[in-house]
């Protein structure tokens, strides 16, 4: 697909790490929460403008296993940031046709964090222009863990185990890959983030703070996305 004066190959699936809210925040002596609170403002203009563009998948690392350590005090702002979230933006979001799934050990939240998640993604599951990722309580570790035990409940013959039925064990079942993985707050690391799945995903990292990525920002990884030759362990020659 092509999209403005120079030609953009559009990722079917962008995953990204949203990081630096903390960091936005403490530039304005702001509480960490208030970055929070911008970051959901950056992943409302990023769900729309993927849908605009044309993004069929939008993964996004919410909260991981490991953030469980932070401070009570901002443990407690981000889930109530995400009930309000879900709140106020799940009749948008089905307006707009998209699927929204929390995907992680979501039994680790409250009863009632736990519905409102259960119940969005029941709101939504038939819908079809675009989907919504969000991976919460999540690590990627955990969820090769859970796929693991699963397939040992499922008494799955060893000889029957491929890649394909591995990837269909993950919380991921039936997404596709990630093409490119985006990661703000200029930070070199995955951190535990879908392990499995960016296998051979573009990888863009931007200076940029998550709450003050915006549609341009996502239009400039796009570009230098478009600009990757992805050989997929092959040479050139085999590819072109
Ligand atoms: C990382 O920045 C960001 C998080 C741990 C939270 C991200 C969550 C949201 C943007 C809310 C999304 C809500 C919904 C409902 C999808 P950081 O705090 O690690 O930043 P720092 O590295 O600058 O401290």
């Amino acid at each position: 697909m092509t999209s403005g004066s120079c030609n953009l190959k559009i990722p079917r699936h962008i995953a990204i790490i949203m990081d630096g809210n903390g960091r936005w925040a403490k530039k304005r002596m702001l509480p960490r929460a208030a970055g929070h609170k911008k970051g959901v403002d950056a992943l409302r203009e990023i769900v729309k403008a993927c849908n605009e563009i044309g993004v069929k998948h939008l993964t996004v690392y919410a909260f991981s296993t490991e953030n469980w350590a932070r401070p009570k005090e901002e443990v407690t702002a981000l889930m109530n940031l995400f009930m309000e979230a879900i709140n106020n933006e799940i009749k948008k979001l089905h307006k707009n046709d998209v699927r929204i799934r929390f995907l992680g050990r979501i039994d680790g939240f409250s009863k009632n964090l736990k519905e409102k998640m259960v119940e969005a993604m029941e709101l939504t599951k038939n819908n079809k222009r675009g989907n919504l990722n969000v991976m919460v309580n999540y690590g990627g570790r955990a969820e090769i863990i859970d796929a693991i035990k699963k397939i040992i409940d499922d008494k799955v013959p060893s000889d029957n185990i491929d890649e394909t039925i591995f990837s269909s064990y993950l919380y991921t079942a039936g997404i596709p890959d990630p093409d490119l993985l985006i990661r703000t707050a200029d930070e070199m690391r995955i951190s535990n983030y879908l392990l499995w799945q960016i296998a051979y995903s573009e990888i863009y990292i931007t200076k940029t703070l998550w709450p003050d990525f915006d549609k341009k920002e996502l239009i400039k990884a796009i570009e230098e996305y478009s600009q990757r030759e992805r050989k997929f362990g092959k040479t050139s020659e085999q590819i072109t």
